[in-house]
């Protein structure tokens, strides 16, 4: 299957001249989101780890399924001020202005083995951010798990210190 041809993409948006990969039309298609799925998970395999950690919003939709499949644990990462119990927090830089990730301060217990899994790479700020949250609650991050890497956006230098598993390069 093509998974490529699965997703639609959306010339300037959010602005002009942005190209936006959608991946609603792979999440509609069960035999394509499946086959997502399935790759993904094939991908580690052999890697050993007790959990995966998901970004919100995309992040969830890949992190929970894979975790479901893998029967591993998930645990969410959040847009600020959606968690309830104690959390950590970590701000981060975006091109103009910055953004801010939480989690649960209980959610990954120090040792603990973690799979970052999101639906893109682009920046790498996301995923970063959501590493160092992990590693400041003492987890580990053993690998990170992108169905799509957007290349030549710097995504690769700012996970350089994680190993990078992905499907599809765009
Ligand atoms: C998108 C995507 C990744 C992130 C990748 O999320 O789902 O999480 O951008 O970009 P980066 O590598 O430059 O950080 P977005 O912030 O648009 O929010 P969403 O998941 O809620 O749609
Ligand atoms: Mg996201």
């Amino acid at each position: 299957m093509n998974l490529e041809e699965k997703l639609r993409k959306i010339p300037d948006f959010p602005e002009a001249g942005i190209t936006f990969i959608d991946i609603t039309t792979v999440l509609k298609d069960p035999d394509a989101f499946e086959e997502v799925i399935r790759q993904m998970l094939e991908q580690v395999k052999d890697l050993d780890f007790d959990i995966i950690v998901g970004s919100e919003s995309r992040g969830f939709i890949f992190g929970a399924a894979l975790a479901f499949a893998a029967h591993k644990g998930f645990v969410p990462v959040r847009k600020p001020n959606k968690l309830p119990a104690e959390t950590l927090s970590i701000d981060y830089d975006l091109e103009y202005g910055s953004n801010t990730l939480e989690i649960h301060r209980d959610a990954i217990k120090p040792g603990q083995k973690v799979l970052l899994v999101d639906d893109l790479l682009a920046t790498g700020g996301t995923a970063n951010a959501s590493c160092k949250l992990v590693e400041e609650l003492g987890g580990e991050i053993v690998g990170t798990s992108f169905f799509i890497e957007l290349s030549g956006l710097g995504g690769r230098e700012a996970l350089k210190d994680y190993e990078i598993y992905r499907l599809l390069e765009i």
